[in-house]
């Protein structure tokens, strides 16, 4: 019944939208982070992920004084490239999330792959968010670091605030035409129908407690079946890669079930798990760092996993476990069909 309590995991965002938008810099603003200055000509070209606990989130979005009852144990986030050769990246990230953020650069609005990414999420049905970035570039715009959006915009000039106000106009008419309707988070009355645009900056912070805020709560609210946990294992490959010390590696996002050193894993190799290593709470699992070894590990997470035989792994498929009752060649037959 409603009034048990149910375990839920951590739900899993995806970060989507056209090159240059901004969305490595807004993670690496709440992980207090790097990342985009030490990524090849500023672009990135991997699937990331990186957890924040919720006591980080409840930490960032005190501020808002909102009832921040936070029921999940976290949020993990997976990265994703804007260049427009890395659809089947922004396709394998939007396919492991049950909500997005997508980042529009108010100086431009709506670009090609802003709309490719919206036409992903539409073909799952997945919920988003609209992070109306770089706010900061409006003309004469008064820093007001890490605040949250409301009170950010109340100290702005009436100029800063007519040319926001334009932008958006601009930004929620490119959505009318893409058959979708937007409204500015604060001031949607028709949440579920009309989708919430949260405005941001990467570089000074303002609106980020509510983008986190809205994240979620709106997950708690509306995802609660789909984010109770199960002891079904559910995990994708995203990476396969060298790691000097490890050998060949794979990096997974866990998305439901535990994961335990020892486990036999199918798909399509069949091998031992070795270790599962993360990195730390907060920073990327796709820049090399030290990283936790864990005997276990529970979804939502992004891991690292070493065991022999991981060069023959392929990214964008999925793991599977042998359980005790369970038989190797039917998953083996599984895990083909991949
Ligand atoms: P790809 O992953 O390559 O698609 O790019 P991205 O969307 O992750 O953008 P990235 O974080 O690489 O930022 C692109 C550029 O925009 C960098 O030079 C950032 O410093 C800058 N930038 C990002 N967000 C903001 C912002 O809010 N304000 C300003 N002024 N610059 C920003
Ligand atoms: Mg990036
Ligand atoms: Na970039």
């Amino acid at each position: 019944s409603d009034s048990v309590q149910k375990e839920l995991r951590s739900p899993i965002c995806c970060i989507m939208g056209h090159v240059d938008t901004g969305k490595t810099k807004l993670l690496d603003c709440i992980r207090g982070t790097n990342v985009q200055e030490g990524e090849a000509g500023g672009i990135t070209q991997q699937i990331g992920a990186t957890y924040f606990p919720a006591e980080n989130i409840r930490e960032r979005t005190k501020e808002l004084k909102a009832d921040a009852k936070l029921n999940v144990p976290g949020l993990l986030v997976i990265d994703t490239p804007g260049h427009e050769s890395f659809t089947n990246l922004r396709s394998r990230g939007s396919g492991l999330c049950e909500i997005a953020i997508l980042v529009v650069d108010i100086m431009h609005g709506l670009e090609p792959q802003t709309i490719e990414s919206l036409n992903l999420l539409k073909m799952r049905n997945t919920d988003f968010i609209v992070a109306l970035n770089k706010v900061d570039r409006l003309y004469g715009w008064k820093t007001c670091r890490n605040a949250p959006i409301g009170k950010a915009m109340k100290l702005q000039s009436k100029d800063v605030q007519m040319e926001f106000n334009n932008r958006l106009t601009q930004v929620i008419t490119q959505f009318k035409e893409q058959g979708l309707n937007t409204e500015l988070y604060y001031k949607n009355k028709d949440r579920g129908e009309t989708f919430n645009i949260v405005p941001t900056s990467a570089i000074s912070g303002e609106g980020i407690p509510d983008m986190l805020l809205l994240l979620v709560q709106w997950t708690q609210k509306t995802m609660i079946e789909r984010l109770t946990f199960s002891n079904e294992v559910e995990c994708t490959v995203l990476e396969v890669k060298v790691v000097e010390g490890h050998g060949t590696t794979i990096d997974v996002v866990l998305v439901n079930g535990v994961l335990h050193e020892g486990d036999q894993i199918v798909g399509p190799i069949v091998t031992t798990i070795r270790a599962l290593l993360t990195p730390h709470p907060m920073k990327e699992l796709r820049v090399k760092g030290t990283y936790l070894h864990h005997k276990e590990i529970k979804a939502a997470q992004g891991i690292k996993i070493t065991a022999q035989g991981l060069e023959h792994a392929i990214a964008g498929t999925s793991l599977y476990i042998v359980g005790p009752n369970d038989d190797l060649e039917d998953i083996k037959a599984t895990a083909m069909e991949d």
